[in-house]
Order: structure tokens, then sequence, then C-alpha cells
């Protein structure tokens, strides 16, 4: 029998950090220049790399080289630096890490989890830079390598980093342009490391609260995922030396039952409306792809010719990189069972992903790259891969390494990368407050004076906290499951932050007091453990606290919700909090008069809480995972320094029982005659410390004759403060009501735009309408026709008021052809 293949990565106290050993020997000199030398070329080091250049080093390359270029590997996996003599432990062959390059020829290297051999910049840089000398000087074709991670939320990879706030906070600012600022630091500090390739944006629409990544997505609206998604590519490109991977193409957002890559619950329709144009948006800015672990409509993803090749390849036109992710590949067997885990299963499934269109494969903990090579090497000798389609891929790989000048400038400087770690505090900070969402505000109870007592207590915010996990940065920070390694010290690594404590104690000295509860982040756990994303507990010593610090004082600010995690060991069966924080709630509930304030601050990934606890609170901030700046925003917007502004990116349902119910569904939204109340917060849902009021909603043109040669149009409504504070405010447009041969989803969003308004005063906003929002997909079942907008009446609203955009003729903006691969139309591949 073929022996049986493992999978089993990440597993109980795995750790994918290690130090880089020796780097100081391989220090090097500051912009160097290393001599880059082609196989059988002249070139001198000033001349730039052509196009046939690369076609010179395609033909000089043998298949193994070839096949070299598309492997990725996963360093640190076991231990591994980035010093060529360092033992490679994670794989069985090659012996050291530099044999990588000189036996394998690799493509890329990865340090996965946002987590590298150091946390330290000038060390990774001087390590990076060594390696990279290595492989161009020790290897026949001198090819530079790339190098891949995961800098999702600011540069996570550096101790002291800045920790912008989360995707799903993102989302609540609908802050484009701020946004993109954050994404333009993380790529410059990306390019400043030595590093080339940065793993997101994550394009992967949001619906299912019980996901381990929901935190990644930005939002459950498609063109607000879009929008949020291209402008983050750009930003981390802006460098010109990174490359951005639009992720993880295409479905992986809705995985059945909300586990981490399982197979997507979507139809024709629904892909081509909803979730495929947030992709294509973000495809107009980034170099490379990463593949959806899961599977569409029971097709693998890594398999489907459909999805990469005839939807992305010849529909979308891209002509970049794509990259398989983590092992997958193996997961093909043993994910999916696709095939038996077997050496003829793994065979098929090389073929079949370098078929499908994958251009990399990315080798982490479990697949060797030896083997991964040694494969696809025999498959081609065998005929079974043409050469052509090989060299497709390595074209591709060498284009990229060409568009970020690597074989001009191979190695970096070493001493810019220190001023850059932990920059662009201003935008941390201010997307961290724009992207705060005031659930619930009773009496208006908030904004507090700040000459009130406050009680604060709750798990996850201590000031002062060692190098260990706190509610507010999420996964993907120092660490793959958030900031979870090295010993705990007080001095890190950990990202700069302010803390809710530490901003409060600022702001209240002795009038506040502090009673944190137990909070034990166990990042590896899982549901199947009965796990919270967090243990939490109340010691007796911690309820005496309390109740005593209760009865004098004047308001309770109760943080509430989860610890960071990620993949699949985030996911979870559970919206409401856990027992030990619904307790806490009755427990302050019980210990305080009517006249003390109780305030909820909500640090989640997902929305985490049921009116069981909203109920007792008078006040509710959901504060997402917002990162560095989490304290100074927090304490801010309780304060009423900052008038709170974010709106849900996502739809907030009354309980788990009633997920996945997202905003933009077809109608109806709850079972025919009951009347029970399925959602708690609504997509868009976020309160203000002033009152807003809209009058007078216009269109700039209320007929349109064709919408293919008329795709955008302009609303205006005028929005006045007519409350006592000033503040920002997020005017949105919706369609929310029209008719066509197909269900319209319940509501859409068309446009939104962000004004500052000052007590009293107005503004007339202009925002601008993306008309292929309304596309539909017409006809029966099967969804197959062009999507188009039906001609029909749109009734289109901002709060109460109400327009009527006409649309005269039934036309497509977007997508004129039938679904891609249908007969007869372009791209017959996969024809159905
Ligand atoms: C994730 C990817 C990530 C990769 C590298 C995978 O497990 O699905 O999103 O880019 O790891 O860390």
């Amino acid at each position: 029998m073929p022996p049986e293949r493992s999978f089993d990565r990440g597993s109980s106290g795995a750790s994918r950090r290690t130090f880089v050993k020796a780097t100081s020997a391989m220090a090097i000199g500051t912009g160097a220049n290393s001599a880059v030398v082609g196989a059988g070329e002249s070139k001198t080091d000033a001349d730039p790399e052509t196009r046939d250049d690369i076609e010179r080093r395609l033909e000089s390359m043998t298949v193994r080289q070839k096949v070299g270029q598309m492997t990725q590997v996963a360093l640190g996996e076991a231990g591994e630096g980035f010093d060529p003599d360092d033992p490679f432990e994670t794989h069985d062959e090659p012996e050291t890490v530099g044999a990588l390059f000189t036996d394998l020829h690799v493509g890329s290297i990865l340090n996965g989890g946002a987590s590298g051999p150091t946390f330290d910049g000038e060390e990774f840089v001087a390590g990076l830079n060594g390696l990279q000398r290595y492989a161009i000087e020790q290897t026949e074709h001198g090819v530079p390598f790339l190098w891949g991670g995961d800098a999702l939320h600011g540069n996570g990879l550096l101790d002291g980093c800045t920790s912008f706030p989360q995707r799903l906070n993102m989302g609540a600012t609908r802050d484009i342009d701020l946004v993109e600022a954050a994404a333009v630091q993380t790529g410059s500090e990306i390019a400043a490391m030595g590093g080339h390739w940065n793993f997101g944006p994550t394009v992967d629409i949001l619906r299912d609260m019980r996901w381990g990544r929901y935190f990644e997505g930005h939002s459950e609206d498609p063109m607000l995922l879009g929008k949020l998604a291209r402008a983050r590519a750009r930003g981390f490109e802006r460098s010109g030396r990174v490359a951005a991977t639009v992720k993880h193409f295409a479905g992986y957002g809705t995985p059945n039952t909300g586990s981490d890559r399982a197979h997507a619950r979507t139809s024709m329709r629904d892909l081509r409306t909803r979730q495929l144009p947030a992709y294509e948006r973000a495809l107009e800015e980034a170099k490379t792809v990463m593949v959806n672990s899961g599977a569409v409509n029971g097709k693998p993803a890594h398999v489907s010719e459909w999805v990469l090749t005839t939807v992305l390849r010849e529909r979308y036109g891209f002509d970049g990189v794509i990259v398989s992710d983590w092992d997958d590949f193996l997961r093909l067997l043993t994910n999916h069972e696709y095939r038996p885990n077997t050496d003829d299963g793994w065979r098929w499934a090389v073929k079949e992903g370098i078929t499908a269109g994958v251009d990399m494969h990315m080798c982490g903990g479990e697949v060797s790259p030896a083997e991964f090579i040694e494969t696809a090497v025999d498959l081609v000798e065998s005929g079974e891969v043409p050469e052509d389609r090989i060299d497709e891929s390595v074209r591709r790989i060498l284009e990229l390494k060409r568009e970020l000048g690597l074989f001009e400038q191979p190695l970096v400087r070493e001493d810019r990368i220190g001023s850059l770690v932990g920059g662009a505090r201003d935008v941390s900070a201010k997307l961290a407050k724009e992207s705060l969402v005031l659930l619930r505000n009773e009496d208006d109870v908030l904004p507090l004076e700040g000459t009130e007592r406050v009680l604060l207590t709750g798990p996850g915010v201590e000031d002062g906290t060692p190098n260990q996990f706190l509610m507010q940065h999420g996964g993907w920070t120092l660490g793959w499951q958030g900031v979870e390694d090295g010993d705990l010290t007080e001095d890190g690594p950990r990202p700069r932050q302010t803390t809710v404590e530490g901003a409060m104690k600022e702001r209240l000295g002795d009038r506040l007091t502090h009673v944190p509860t137990e909070f034990e982040a166990a990042p590896y756990e899982s549901i199947y453990e009965n796990f919270d994303n967090g243990f939490f507990d109340v010691t007796d010593a911690q309820e005496r606290a309390i109740r005593e610090a209760a009865s004098a004082t004047d308001a309770v600010v109760v943080v509430l919700g989860e610890g960071p995690h990620n993949e699949g060991f985030g996911d979870r069966d559970k919206m409401r909090f856990p027992a030990a924080q619904r307790e806490l709630v009755a427990l302050v509930d019980a210990a305080t008069g009517d006249d003390v304030s109780l305030i909820g601050v909500v640090l989640a990934g997902s929305p985490r809480g049921t009116a069981e606890t909203f109920d007792r609170l008078d006040g509710v901030l959901f504060a997402g995972q917002p990162g560095s700046d989490a304290g100074v925003a927090i304490a801010d917007t309780l304060f009423g320094d900052y008038n709170p502004s974010g709106r849900l990116p996502f739809t907030w349902e009354a309980n788990v029982g009633h997920v996945p119910q997202c905003y933009d569904d077809y109608p109806p939204r709850q079972s025919v005659d009951a009347g029970a109340q399925t959602v708690q917060f609504e997509f868009g849902h976020g309160l203000s410390y002033t009152d807003w009021a809209y009058t007078g909603l216009s269109l700039s043109a209320s007929t349109i004759k064709n919408p293919a040669s008329n795709p955008t149009i302009t609303a205006r409504v005028t929005v006045e403060n007519t409350g006592e504070r000033a503040g920002e405010h997020i005017v949105e447009v919706y369609n929310t009501e029209s008719y066509g041969s197909v269900l319209q989803p319940h509501r859409r969003l068309l446009g939104f735009d962000r004004v500052h308004v000052a007590a009293g005063e107005s503004k007339t906003v202009a925002v601008e309408l993306d008309l292929s929002t309304l596309e539909v997909v017409p006809g029966d079942v099967p969804g197959w026709k062009p999507t188009v907008v039906e001609a029909g009446e749109y009734e289109l609203s901002v709060g109460e008021e109400t327009a009527t955009l006409t649309i005269e003729k039934t036309a497509s903006i977007t997508d004129p052809k039938p679904a891609p691969g249908r007969n007869g139309s372009a791209g017959g591949r996969c024809d159905d």
C-alpha cells in the first residue's frame, strides 16, 4: 500500500516562529547591487531586465529549474532562519536552507502566519539580504527569489509595528482613502524589510459569523468590499516593489456551516452578482491571486479550470501569478477527500492543479518541496503536463520579478526599516476611531462627562500587559493566531499600542477603578473543545472587588468579546457571549443602582453578543479589533472627544440560529407569518451623539435610457446636523424596492460618502451611485444569462427620503456575455 499522507497544521502548541541565527555574519552594505548573472548572458548590473531577457532566461532553464520557480517554500516551520547554512528541518530534503536554491532552484519563500525568523526589522533585512545574495551568487541561473508574507492589517511581522484596525473595522469606516493610506504604509514596510509579496487583500464576502476568518473580510456588501479591496491592493503595490494578492479566489467567504475551508454555500447567480464582482474590482490593482482553499459547487477551486482559467484568465484577462494556498494540492486529498490519499492521488492532484491554472504551489508544513518538484518534473517528462504549460507559469513568475525590479535591485538598505516600523500613527488612530460602531445609547447615557467615577472591568485590556494576547489586535499580529510567541517579557515583542485601561486611567486618574477578569487566550483550541475564542472567568476575589467598586461608582464600563483567533481555530458555534461574560454583566447590573450607567465595549472579530446581554446595558460600543490605537479611540469615543460615525459592515443576527442572513439576500428574511425578530442590528446600523436629518434627495438623472452607456449617476441629499455636537456622518444610498424577472435582493447599497457637519449646520452631499450594483442574472434556475440591470422602476432611499430611478432598457454594465464557459461564449473550455 502506498504510504498515507498526514496533514496537521498548527497542532496544539505549534508555533511558526523561530529566531534567525547568525544574521549579523551575513550583514551586507547598504544599497549594494549584487551581480545578477543569468545563464549564458552578458548583461551588466546596470541594464534593466527586459521581456526578451526573460525569454532568454526561460530558454536556458531546465525543466527542473523551471518547476523550482513554481515552488514556494515556507521557512520557519521547524525553526529555520535565513542563514543558508541553517538546517532545513521542515522536510527531509534538502538538508539546508541554502540548498533550497542551489539544489531545488525554488522561486519563492514565505514566512507564513505573520511571523518571520525574527521580530527585529534590521535583523530581518540583513538576514533576507544575505539569503538573497546567496541565492543569486550560488545558483546556476542566478534568479532572485520572491519573499512573501501576511501583513494583513499593518506590517504585523515586526516588534513595535502599527497594528491597523482589522478588516472588519475597515469596513465600518467606509473611508476608502484612509484605508488606502494604511495599505501604503504596510507596502512600504514590506519593501523596506526586503520583502516583495503581501498576501492580501482578502476579498472574501462575509456572511457567516461562525467562520473563524470573519474578522478578515471587510464586509458582506459586494460593492463596499470591492472598493476597499481595490484600494488596499493599490496601496500595497504603491512602492512598486511589492505585489498584492487578491485572495482567496473565489467563494472562500461562504464556507458551509461557517467551517474554514469547507465547500462554498453559493449558486451561479449568487457567485456572478454578489461574490465575483468584488474580486474583479480588486484584480485591477493586484499582480497576484491566491486560490480558494475550499470548493465551489462541488469542485475544489485548486483544480477548477472554470475558476482559474475560464473566469480569471479568459473573462477577467488576469495575467499575473496564481499561487496556491498553504499545502493545498495535498488538501485536495486530506481535506476534500477528492482522491485517495496515496502517491497516485498526490500525482493526480499536482497534475490537475497545474492544468487548471495554478502557477506556484505554496509548500507549507506538509508538502515537501522536493516531492512537489519531483512529481511535476515527472509529469512533464511523461508528457502528462505539456512543457508549454510550465513555461507559461514560469514566464509569469519571472515577469513578476522583473516588474518588481528584483533583477536590478535584489537587495535593500538595512537602515530604512527602523524609521518606518510603528509609523502612520495618525492614520491608524483616525481609522480606529472611525471604525467604532455605537450600537445602543439608551437615554443618551454616552458620552460620559469625564468627571465620573468609573469601574472598568472585563477581560483582555490591561495596560502594561507583557507580550501576550490582548483582545484588541486579532489574528495575523506577530503570529498566526495573534500575538502569541516568545517568553513573557515586559518589553516585547508586541505591537505599538494604547490600551483601554491605559487611556481611561490617563483621563480619570484615581476616579478609575480597574478590576480585570480572567482571560486565557488558547489559540489552538477549537469549538470541539467548547472553545469560546478564549477562556473567560471571574474569580471570587474579582467578584468581591467588582461588588465593592460597583457600590461607589457612577458608571461601569464592561469589556466583552473574544480573544484573537484565526482560520479553523477561530470557527465558533455561538453568538452569545461566553458564560463568564454574561454572568459578569448580570453581576454589575445587580450590584449597581438605576442611576449608574452600564456601558459595554465589545472587542471581537465578529458580531458577538445577543439581547440577553445587551438589554442589561444602557450603552454598547462595538469596537471590533481596532489594533494599536484601541485605547485612545475607545476612550475618546466614550468621553465624547470623538463622535462615533462607524456603520456596521455586516448584519448582526438576533442569535446564531439565524446565521447566515445577509442584508442583500432574497426576500423573505423570516419564515412565512413568523413575527420573530431575526436581526438584532441591521447592516449599516450605527448611532451618533448628535442627530441627523435628510432632505431633498435628488438624482442627476431620474431616467436612464441605457445603463450600459450610463453606468453611474449622482444622488444629492442635504444632511443636517440637528443636534448639539459636530460629527462625521456616512450617507448611504440604498435600493430599497424593485421588481424584475427574478427575485431582487432585500436591499442593495449603491453608494456612500463620509461628511463632517458642524452642530446646527447642513451640507449637501453628492454621492456617486454605481448602477452595476443593480445587476441581476435573469432567466431560470441555471443562472447562465448575461448579468443585466433590468428595465423598471427602482426606489432609492437615504433614510426616509426616497427617489425613483427609471431604467428604460434592460442592459448589461459589467458582463454582457453568458456565464463564462457557457456554450458559445468566450473561453469555451468549460462548457456546461
Ligand atoms: C491562509 C492564507 C495565507 C497563507 C500563508 C494560509 O493558511 O489561508 O490566507 O496567506 O496561509 O500564511
